[in-house]
């Protein structure tokens, strides 16, 4: 029986609950349980942004007053926007297929579905490689392919990992192949289910690692940087100063969220009405932050602890960690342990994902789980190839200003994708053209819980716009400057 039927708490209360058919006659099924919804939205949210991204680029910008501006951020850019994307997942009980279609029939905003498609797709594209990349130094340092290196050593065998094509496409293979498995058990049976575990396992190899780090000799330094705001740092990076600051916030609020590409919204289209969406979103978003906070507690007293430099950028990971790790007692135990947290994060946003362009898959294209199964299996195959192979064989391929495969592909997702789908969402769930404020404001404050701020409207017509827009220039202000040769 569906969820949809069972479960009075979540499901069943949709508008049109009990008579999806999408996948031939089943109704459409929802999450078991709150929590299942609560812990799978959050490992979207939750991978490579809080566990690699956040805490490099923390350490760029000086530390806590770069968390402070994030913060602001998150609330007033990143928290309405997912509240607007699971209020469209639930108020049409569709993924972004046929949501648009649904919520306003006489639109043209269909055409939007496509956005979270190909946006999702081309996270994809690069996000499985770099996933596989944790996989393989949870075997690295498991085995000890670490010990007795110096830094130079270390950093050889970061090199040697991305030159090697067939470690590189065999680690993703394998990313593709956990992420496939999982949805082929279902929503609740396979997605829900393993997230659940895989989220609560994340949870306490955090802990360990987080008390591991504090009490190290010589992490109060770390901690210190980490925690004492440095305003100054804000404005004296060396990265170009304040705006540079201000943007890497906004991008990474965007980027850990997973917003502007319906990410989001399938899971909003899989429960009921029995909580409001702001209360729930208020709680995905302070998991999603407490666990980029905790990445970065975990790294910096042990970078500061072995006096090891730690604003390195995104080789912070993987190459100044196993540093860290060969110097620790018993480093080469925490140090798989470290990539295991790491590999559940990327993992679980590698499930989430694979589970929206499933759904979307089999509504767009009336096809069974198992058929869209297979055609999205394939597609992300053969879509992160490029990425894969960008750092051997195809290195060549690169766009001045922005750099490899990987990087091209970021830039599209992170710095278009994410920031103007996320604008779409808005204009969609602000204006008359589209679903309109009061079909909105319906559907987030359905249920128990938190409303949604009246007094936002203003921001959310006006401000929040404008606020994307900036963004968006922003990015591309130093690409041109590169361009014309002015940077
Ligand atoms: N939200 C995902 C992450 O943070 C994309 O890695």
């Amino acid at each position: 029986m569906a969820a949809s039927e069972q479960d009075g708490n979540l499901a069943g209360t949709g508008p049109d609950a009990g008579m999806d058919t999408f996948d031939g006659a089943n109704p459409r099924e929802h999450f078991a349980s709150r929590l299942g919804f609560i812990l799978i939205s959050a490992g979207c949210a939750i991978g490579l942004g809080n566990v690699w991204r956040f805490p490099y680029i923390t350490g760029q910008y000086g530390g806590a007053a770069f968390i402070l501006l994030y913060l602001v951020f998150l609330v007033i850019l990143g928290l309405p926007v997912m509240i607007m994307e699971f209020a469209v997942g639930r108020g049409s009980q569709r993924s972004a297929a046929l949501a648009f279609n649904i919520l306003q029939p006489s639109g043209k905003w269909g055409w939007f579905s496509w956005w979270g498609y190909v946006g999702c797709m081309m996270l994809m594209m690069f996000y499985t490689t770099v996933c596989g990349w944790m996989l393989a130094y949870v075997a690295k340092m498991g085995t000890g392919a670490f010990n007795g290196l110096d830094a130079e050593g270390v950093g050889a065998v970061f090199g040697a990992m991305l030159a090697n094509p067939s470690e590189l496409v065999g680690w993703m293979l394998a990313v593709i192949v956990i992420g496939l498995a999982v949805c082929s058990l279902g929503v609740q049976r396979g997605v829900e289910r393993i997230t659940k575990v895989m989220m609560v396992a994340l949870l306490v190899v955090m802990a360990a690692l987080v008390v591991r780090s504090v009490t190290l000799p010589g992490a109060a330094e770390g901690l210190a940087f980490y925690l004492v705001p440095d305003f100054g740092a804000l404005f004296d990076n060396g990265l170009g100063g304040f705006g540079e600051a201000v943007y890497a916030a906004m991008g990474q609020a965007f980027f850990t969220l997973s917003l502007g590409i319906s990410a989001m919204e399938v899971f909003g289209s899989r429960i009921g009405r029995k909580r409001s969406l702001t209360g729930e979103a208020v709680r995905i978003c302070a998991l999603d932050t407490a666990v980029a906070i905790i990445a970065g507690l975990i790294i910096f007293p042990a970078c500061f602890a072995f006096a090891v430099a730690p604003d390195q950028g995104p080789s912070l990971v993987f190459v100044t960690l196993p540093n860290v790790f060969n110097q620790m007692p018993l480093g080469q135990l925490w140090g798989a342990l470290f990539f295991v947290f790491m590999s559940f994060a990327a993992l679980s946003t590698i499930i989430a994902v694979f589970e929206n362009l499933i759904t979307f898959t089999m509504e767009k294209w009336d096809l069974s789980r198992r058929s869209a199964l297979i055609r999205t299996g394939v597609l992300v195959t053969v879509l992160s190839l490029p990425c894969a192979l960008g750092f051997n064989v195809l290195a060549g391929v690169t766009v001045p200003g922005i750099g490899d495969i990987q990087s091209i592909e970021d830039f599209i997702v992170s710095n278009n994708l994410l920031p103007l789908g996320s604008l779409l969402y808005v204009l969609f769930c602000v204006t008359r053209g589209g679903w309109g404020w009061k079909g909105f404001l319906a559907e987030a404050d359905a249920g128990q819980g938190m409303r949604f701020p009246r007094w936002a409207r203003g921001w959310l017509t006006f401000g929040l716009p404008a606020l994307i827009v900036i963004i968006f220039i922003m990015g591309y202000v130093p690409k041109i400057a590169f361009w014309l040769g002015v940077g």
